[in-house]
C-alpha cells in the first residue's frame, strides 16, 4: 500500500490562529478522504518556552524561534501565518520569494499598501495563496451565499452587517498588540474585514462608503505606564454596492455582554435572508411567495446533505462549531492542491483592504470616499 503523500505546513504564530489552523490540519483526514496527509512540519514564535510547548499540545512535528527559518526550508510547503495584521506582509513577501504557497490570516495587511505588496508579491511569484475568512466555511453561510447567487431572494437591495464583541469594555484590559494600530490594524479591519468579505462575495463590489469611528477608551494600561490607543474601538458605515445595493455594517469592541456576535442580512426583491452567529447551524428565509397566512421566516436547517459542507460533517441535528471552519477550510485548501483554486485569495483580500481603508479614511475626514480613491493611490505610486 503507498503511504498518503504529505502537505508539509509551517505556521508563523502559535497564539489562538495558531492553534486553530493546528486544529484545521489534524482533523481533516478525519472528515474527508483527502488526495494528501496535512502535516505541521514546524511552528515558529518568538518566545522559546511558549512555543515549544504550543508545538507539543498542537502535534507540530518541531518549532523555531525563527520565522524566516521556517519560510526557507525545503521540506516546507505551505507557510501559514498567524501573526498579527502588521506581520502579515512581510511575511507574506518572504514566503512568495522562497516560492512558497501562503496561507495568511485575515486582514491582510494594516493598510492597503501593506495589502497590496503582500498581493504583489505572491502574483509576482506566482504562488498559491489564500486568506483566512474562514466564515465563508460555515455551512450556513455558505449556503446563504448560494441561494442569493441562485435567485432565490431576487435582486439584491439592502445588505447589513453587525459585528458585537465586548473585549475591549474593561478599561483595564492591558495594552497589546490589537490596540495598536500599526501592529494590530484598526477594529474596523480586525471586525470588519469577515463581514466586508462576507458582503462583496455575496453582493459584489462596493462603490462609495460613509464611515463614523470612535475611541471610548484612549488610554490602556502597560508594564511602562499608560499607553494610547491609535485604533477605533466602534466604527459603523453606509455602503453603496456597484450594482446598485445599499448596506450597513457595524463593529464593535465595547458591546457590553456581547462576546462575538456577528448577524449579517440580506433583502432581496422577493425575500430576506438572515444569518446570526449565536444560532450558526441555521438560517432564517423569507419568502415574499409563501401564503400570507403563513407570514413570518422558516428557519433553515442548514446540515441537510444538499447543502454546502454537510459531506464534511456530523449527521443531520448535530450542528458545527467555530472549529470546523479551520477543518473546513484544510480540506478545501488540500483537496484543490496542487492545481485547483484556492478562495478566497489574496486577490479578495486585497479588496476587502479597500473597503476598510476607505472607510478609514470616510470616518477620518467625515465625508463620502469611493473606493477607486484607495485603490489608485497605490496604482500611481508603482513603477
Ligand atoms: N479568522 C478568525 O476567526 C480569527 C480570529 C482571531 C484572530 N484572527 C487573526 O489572526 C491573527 C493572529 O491573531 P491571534 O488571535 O492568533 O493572536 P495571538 O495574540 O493569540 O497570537 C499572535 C501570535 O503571533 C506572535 N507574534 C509575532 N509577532 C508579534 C508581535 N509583533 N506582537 C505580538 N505577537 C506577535 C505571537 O507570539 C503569537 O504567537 C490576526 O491577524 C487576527 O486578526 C483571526
Amino acid at each position: 500500500m503507498t503511504a498518503t503523500p504529505e502537505l508539509r505546513i509551517g505556521i508563523v504564530g502559535y497564539g489562538t490562529m495558531g492553534r486553530a489552523h493546528s486544529y484545521g490540519y489534524r482533523v481533516a483526514p478525519n472528515v474527508a478522504p483527502l488526495p494528501m496527509r496535512p502535516i505541521v512540519k514546524l511552528l515558529s514564535g518568538r518566545d522559546e518556552a511558549a512555543v515549544a510547548a504550543a508545538a507539543a499540545s498542537y502535534g507540530a512535528e518541531a518549532w523555531t524561534t525563527n520565522w524566516r527559518d521556517l519560510v526557507e526550508r525545503d521540506d516546507i510547503d505551505v507557510v501559514d501565518i498567524c501573526t498579527p495584521p502588521g506581520t502579515h506582509a512581510e511575511i507574506a513577501e518572504a514566503a512568495a520569494g522562497a516560492g512558497k504557497a501562503v496561507l495568511s490570516e485575515k486582514p491582510l495587511g494594516t493598510s492597503y499598501a501593506q495589502a497590496h505588496a503582500a498581493w504583489a508579491a505572491v502574483s509576482g511569484a506566482g504562488v498559491r495563496n489564500a486568506i483566512g475568512f474562514n466564515y465563508r466555511r460555515l455551512p450556513a453561510v455558505a449556503l446563504m451565499r448560494r441561494m442569493i447567487a441562485d435567485g432565490v431572494v431576487g435582486d439584491v437591495r439592502l445588505w447589513r452587517g453587525t459585528w458585537l464583541s465586548d473585549e475591549f469594555t474593561d478599561p483595564a484590559t492591558p495594552f497589546d498588540w490589537r490596540f495598536d494600530r500599526a501592529m494590530g490594524g484598526t477594529t474596523i479591519a480586525d471586525l470588519g474585514s469577515h463581514m466586508i468579505d462576507m458582503a462583496l462575495w455575496m453582493v459584489g463590489p462596493v462603490a462609495e462608503v460613509s464611515a463614523q469611528s470612535e475611541t471610548f477608551i484612549r488610554a490602556r494600561p502597560s508594564p511602562t505606564g499608560d499607553r494610547r490607543v491609535t485604533i477605533d474601538d466602534a466604527s459603523s458605515a453606509l455602503l453603496r454596492f456597484e450594482g446598485g445595493a445599499r448596506g450597513t455594517i457595524e463593529m464593535a469592541r465595547l458591546a457590553v455582554r456581547r462576546p462575538c456576535d456577528f448577524t449579517i442580512e440580506v433583502n432581496g426583491a422577493k425575500g430576506t435572508l438572515v444569518f446570526d452567529y449565536p444560532r450558526l447551524n441555521e438560517l432564517l428565509y423569507g419568502d415574499a411567495g409563501d401564503d400570507p397566512g403563513l407570514y413570518g421566516m422558516r428557519r433553515i436547517r442548514a446540515e441537510h446533505p444538499g447543502h454546502p459542507y454537510a459531506e464534511l460533517g456530523w449527521p443531520i441535528g448535530q450542528g458545527i462549531g467555530y472549529g470546523e471552519t479551520f477543518v473546513n477550510q484544510a480540506v478545501d485548501l488540500v483537496r484543490a492542491w496542487p492545481s485547483g483554486a484556492w478562495t478566497p485569495s489574496f486577490a479578495d483580500g486585497l479588496a476587502v483592504q479597500a473597503v476598510c481603508d476607505a472607510m478609514e479614511l470616510s470616518a477620518a475626514q467625515r465625508r463620502w470616499v469611493g473606493i477607486p480613491e484607495i485603490t489608485e493611490t497605490v496604482s500611481r505610486r508603482r513603477p
